[in-house]
């Protein structure tokens, strides 16, 4: 009898630790996107407005919503912040641009910013994942 006591208070004292563990880790950390995924994201979510080179023209070279990407660079050019920025609080109270700052951390938009949108090249569409994996060899 003392014995199945003793367990089913292990037992419990073993769940209440699990319960106070699992509370204190808060929720699980999200694992920050990868290179190859941001440039997927690209593709989902800005091909749109900003074309597949980010030169916001379409494959047929007609022009789109967004702003040219491709011409970003120059020391007159905005910095990785204002970028930054604009990516996460979208453009005209999200009219113009949505804002990504629900689907893209701020660490995941600088490294998009200048891992994908400052090295991208008119003509060059800006591969995804799914290209990434079979263009490697
Ligand atoms: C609905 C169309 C639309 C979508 C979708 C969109 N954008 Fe934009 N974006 C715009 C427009 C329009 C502007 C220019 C606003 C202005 O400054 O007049 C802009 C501006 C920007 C700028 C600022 C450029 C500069 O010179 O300051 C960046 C960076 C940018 N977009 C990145 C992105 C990224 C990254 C995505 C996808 C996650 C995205 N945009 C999705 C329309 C869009």
């Amino acid at each position: 009898m003392w014995r199945l006591h003793l367990r089913r208070s292990f037992l419990l004292a073993l769940a209440l630790l699990c319960l106070g563990g699992a509370l204190l880790a808060g929720p699980p950390p999200i694992a920050s996107r990868s290179e190859a995924d941001l440039r997927t994201f690209y593709q989902r979510s800005c091909i749109g407005c900003h074309g597949p080179d980010g030169a916001a023209k379409d494959p047929d070279g007609k022009a789109l919503r967004g702003r040219d990407l491709t011409e970003l660079g120059g020391p007159h050019g905005p910095s990785d912040q204002r970028l930054v920025k604009t990516i996460q609080g979208g453009v005209f109270f999200g009219l113009s641009m949505p804002a990504y700052r629900q689907d893209l951390t701020e660490e995941e938009t600088l490294r998009l910013v200048r891992t994908i949108l400052r090295k991208a090249r008119r003509g060059e569409p800006i591969q995804g994942a799914a290209e990434l994996s079979t263009s490697a060899r």
